[in-house]
């Protein structure tokens, strides 16, 4: 049978035996001997390659005790429904899943808004797809997944290719091995149970939103190609372009090449030891990527028969004490919150439109600065994002309380954190990394969060490091001294005076003692309203209330010396569980701006006045 067929291909060599030989044994009882299957890998760029889209209608199985593949003693089956095995007459034992019956979930999309029968479904989900290949010579081939919430295992005609945990960046598997010329199938098995020692944990203001959420393809790469790379604007020399260019299996002595045709400009490097290309030279003529001007070069990455096109703005960020820099100019984030939830039709953001319609909004509110909240959003966000010029703050989705003093959550954040940055790190429009929201002030967590700090620094010193923190209290003085503070380049704070909290005229009184000589960003204010719903601007849930909240806002942050940006909570009502209220929220955190369904509520207008006609904030 299949198995032994797969022995047969090891080419059994006596060291082979005796390491085989209890995987017979396991096989022989149908558990998995788990071959060391590949770590996916991380690749810059990847949405700008040409591939083989995999999108559409997949098969799938609702798998609620995921005995697909885990058996009556919870061990790994040998003969799980990742074999997408068809019954054969004569069969021994009965096949009890078959994928070409299954009914369909489009890819990419969550489960939950597809049908109603998964809409509050947590549990494992297995999907199954044909496709046809033909293996080229030097050539080898990737399963990209633009995410896949939460836990994910993918095989390919049966052979495992990879596993992967994080809903929220992208991954991508080596199948070179595992296809065939002709016929081929992929199964995957996506699981988006909450569990304690998860990123996120248990409790989130959001949907849970299952299933391959983002675009999956295949890509191919010559034997020798480009992974990741990092082109930038050196902060120290002005028009001097920096970084380096990662070549997997690079030969000795390989040649990197980086050209800017607009502008005339090329450099040539060679590849080291570690298989980096170092990069470094002059630009003449360039103009720097800001909101008022997005300006986007197309950028060749090359290296032997590998090459990326790449669609790049440049500019540069820092902070001078209290002041975050643009380009060397002092600005002021005129910013809003956004959750990765899909205009009209709700569910999780993935496509072009989703992006367009929500940063087009934040166009039309006279922001110049989003939140992504809270985890890394899909690469179309901020493909639009550098297109219409609007800067961003970037998550990791350390969110409330993680397992602060366990190691094995440490090392999941810390790889979620690699994915997010090793994507995204080309995007002129990311100007902020933000390590976490709303986490409890223990010294567990401060050590936690700083190690995420310092590697998110070593991975990309380009940028700047905050996270949302929670304030303290005493009377009407809000104190912001969270020891986090001291990890962090730019502070950012959450709180909700007027709704969570005392009530809207309550900000009139209201000072601020921030601890930290550095820029502050009132990260979340706000407060829920039901679009269409009026009333005195005394009664909670209509517009009038939520109105009232921000023009007592307005007032106390320009009273706050410091303060460089501000992104409210939120610009369009999203799905949570948390939020029951018939008739209201309906599942919704009415907190938006704008309805699920477009509806612009009257604290919209209010804002958009203030950004239009910058009477808030200082950029100095
Ligand atoms: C918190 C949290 C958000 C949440 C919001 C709210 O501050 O960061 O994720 O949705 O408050 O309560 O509406």
């Amino acid at each position: 049978m299949k198995h032994y067929a797969f022995l047969r291909k090891l080419a059994l060599s006596p060291r082979k035996i005796a390491g085989f030989l209890p995987c017979a044994v396991l096989l022989a009882a149908g558990v998995a001997w788990a071959a060391p299957v590949a770590v996916p890998i991380v690749l810059t760029g990847a949405d700008r390659r040409p591939a083989t889209s995999l999108n559409g209608e997949w098969a799938s199985i609702v798998d609620p005790y995921f005995s697909g593949l885990f058996s009556f003693h919870h061990e790994e089956k040998a003969n799980g429904w990742f074999l997408n095995r068809k019954a054969q007459s004569g069969d021994a034992f009965p096949t009890e899943y078959d994928f070409s019956k299954a009914p369909k979930l489009k890819v990419p999309g969550d489960w939950n808004t597809q049908r109603d029968s998964l809409f509050y479904y947590e549990g494992p989900i297995w999907y199954e797809r044909d496709f046809s290949y033909q293996p080229k010579e030097k050539t080898r081939v990737f399963l990209h997944v633009g995410a896949a919430n939460y836990h994910s295992w993918f095989w390919v005609n049966g052979t495992k290719v990879c596993e992967h945990e994080g809903g929220f960046t992208a991954f991508n598997c080596d199948v070179t091995a595992a296809v065939h010329s002709g016929a081929n199938f992929v199964v995957a098995a996506v699981d988006n149970t909450r569990r304690q020692d998860n990123v996120p944990t248990l409790e989130t203001d959001w949907w849970n939103y299952g299933g391959l959420t983002r675009e999956v393809s295949l890509i191919e790469v010559p034997d020798h190609f480009i992974d990741q790379y990092d082109l930038h604007l050196s902060r120290g020399e002005g028009s001097v372009i920096e970084g380096w260019v990662h070549v997997v299996d690079a030969q000795p002595g390989a040649k990197v090449e980086v050209e800017i045709p607009e502008l005339k400009a090329k450099a040539t490097a060679e590849v080291s030891d570690g298989g980096r290309a170092a990069i470094h030279f002059d630009v003449k003529g360039l103009e720097r990527w800001s909101p008022e001007t997005p300006k986007l070069y197309k950028v060749e990455v090359r290296t032997g028969q590998d090459s990326i096109s790449e669609l790049m703005g440049f500019r540069i960020v820092e902070t001078r004490g209290t002041e975050i820099l643009l380009n060397g100019k002092p600005v002021f984030l005129r910013g809003i919150c956004i959750h990765a939830e899909a205009p009209y039709r709700t569910g999780r953001a993935y496509s072009d439109k989703d992006a367009e319609t929500l940063l087009g909004w934040a166009k039309e509110l006279g922001a110049n600065f989003v939140r992504l909240a809270h985890y890394p959003h899909d690469e179309t966000m901020l493909r639009a994002a550098d297109r219409m010029g609007l800067l961003v703050w970037s998550e990791n989705p350390v969110y409330w309380a993680v397992q602060f003093d366990n190691p094995k959550v440490l090392a999941k954040a810390e790889q979620q954190l690699d994915e997010e940055i090793n994507t995204y790190r080309n995007h002129a429009a990311i100007i902020l990394w933000s390590m976490a929201n709303e986490t409890p002030n223990t010294e567990a967590r401060t050590r936690f969060i700083t190690t995420e700090a310092t590697r998110a620094r070593e991975l990309d010193p380009t940028r700047l490091i905050t996270a949302a923190l929670l304030v303290r209290a005493e009377g009407h003085t809000k104190i912001v001294d969270d020891p986090l503070g001291k990890a962090l380049d730019v502070i950012g704070t959450n709180e909700y005076i007027g709704w969570y909290e005392q009530k809207p005229e309550t900000a009139d009184a209201t000072e601020w003692r921030v601890a930290y000589d550095k820029p502050m960003i009132m990260s979340e204010l706000g407060g829920d309203a039901k679009a269409g719903l009026h009333g005195k601007d005394s009664e909670r849930w209509t517009e009038e209330y939520q109105a009232n909240i921000y023009r007592h806002q307005l007032g106390m942050l320009n009273r706050i010396p410091q303060l460089r940006g501000m992104s409210p909570w939120i610009l369009m009502d999203f799905r949570s569980p948390n939020r029951p209220l018939f008739g209201i929220q309906d599942e919704f955190n009415r907190k938006g701006l704008i309805s699920d369904q477009g509806q612009k509520k009257q604290a919209f207008f209010l804002l958009q006045k203030a950004y239009k006609e910058k009477t808030v904030g200082k950029a100095e």
